[in-house]
């Protein structure tokens, strides 16, 4: 508790499922939070004393606003989550029967929305000399799977957006790193049981530790890659899985 006291946090897509486990974690342990998502938030900020601005990342003045009302609300801004994405909705789908309009739609939001992310935030944390960006990736970058091109397509440029901004943003002193989980019985997901019943039984042989993992499980790394102790990494990819990938 407390290990990130004062500090000035946005979570995308922390509405519901991770970003919410997220936006509570980083509540709990002291950060003033604000929930940027497409979906009302209101709940989730009474729930976890966040404040929620309706944002639709894929837009930059929207993206842009948000990062406003966190300067206005807080001040600053230390820690940005880019964990906002078209996921758990997705249909699995073979690769030529995916709509190229949904193609578009799911690098619009998993891509230029971080991307518009960090081009409002980038500037505020140059000029503070500090920040923390966390973008939440996918362990499906390193293992390809099948059924979900355009959102692995997504993931992965969105990890090598992350190699790239530490490089640009490290004489700032910002550090970019990505949070990679493996498949996570998150509430989204839990509603979406085709992701599950398509992967579940793959990805647990495929685990070191072979169990399901749950949105507690990543809440280290979280904290890890938000607060002072990562002050010297960057540019890395933490994959929160159960040893299924090596990245
Ligand atoms: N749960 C898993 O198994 C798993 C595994 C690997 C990576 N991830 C990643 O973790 C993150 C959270 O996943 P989740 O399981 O909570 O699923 P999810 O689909 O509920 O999470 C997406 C969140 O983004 C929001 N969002 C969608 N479009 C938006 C837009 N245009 N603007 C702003 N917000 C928007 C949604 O409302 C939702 O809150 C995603 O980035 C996902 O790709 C999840």
């Amino acid at each position: 508790m407390g290990r990130l006291k004062g500090k000035a946090c946005i979570v995308t897509g922390g509405a519901k499922g991770l970003g919410l486990e997220f936006s509570r974690t980083l509540r709990v342990e002291g950060a003033n939070v604000l929930i940027a998502d497409i979906a009302d938030g209101a709940e989730a900020a009474a729930d976890t004393g966040a404040l929620y601005k309706h944002t639709d990342v894929s837009d930059p003045a929207e993206a842009a606003d948000a990062v406003s009302a966190c300067i206005e609300a807080f001040g600053r801004i230390d820690v940005l989550v880019n964990n906002a994405a078209v996921f758990a909705t997705l249909p699995v789908a073979r690769y030529d029967e995916i709509d190229p309009d949904l193609w578009d739609e799911v690098m619009a939001v998993n891509v230029r929305g971080a991307f518009n992310m960090v081009r409002a935030a980038g500037p505020h944390m140059e000029r503070q000399q500090s920040g923390k960006i966390i973008n939440v990736t996918s362990g499906t970058v390193y293992k390809g799977m099948p059924g979900m091109l355009h959102y692995i397509a997504s993931k992965g440029a969105l990890a090598a957006m992350t190699r790239a901004l530490s490089r640009e943003l490290g004489p700032a002193g910002i550090c970019v790193n990505s949070l990679a989980p493996g498949l996570t019985l998150s509430s989204s997901i839990v509603e979406n049981t085709e992701h599950v019943e398509a992967a579940r039984s793959k990805v647990l042989s495929s685990r070191a530790l072979a169990r399901d993992a749950y949105p507690d499980d990543l809440i280290g790394a979280l904290i890890f890659l938000a607060s002072n102790d990562s002050d010297f990494v960057t540019g890395q990819t933490i994959a929160v899985d159960g040893g299924s990938v090596n990245t």
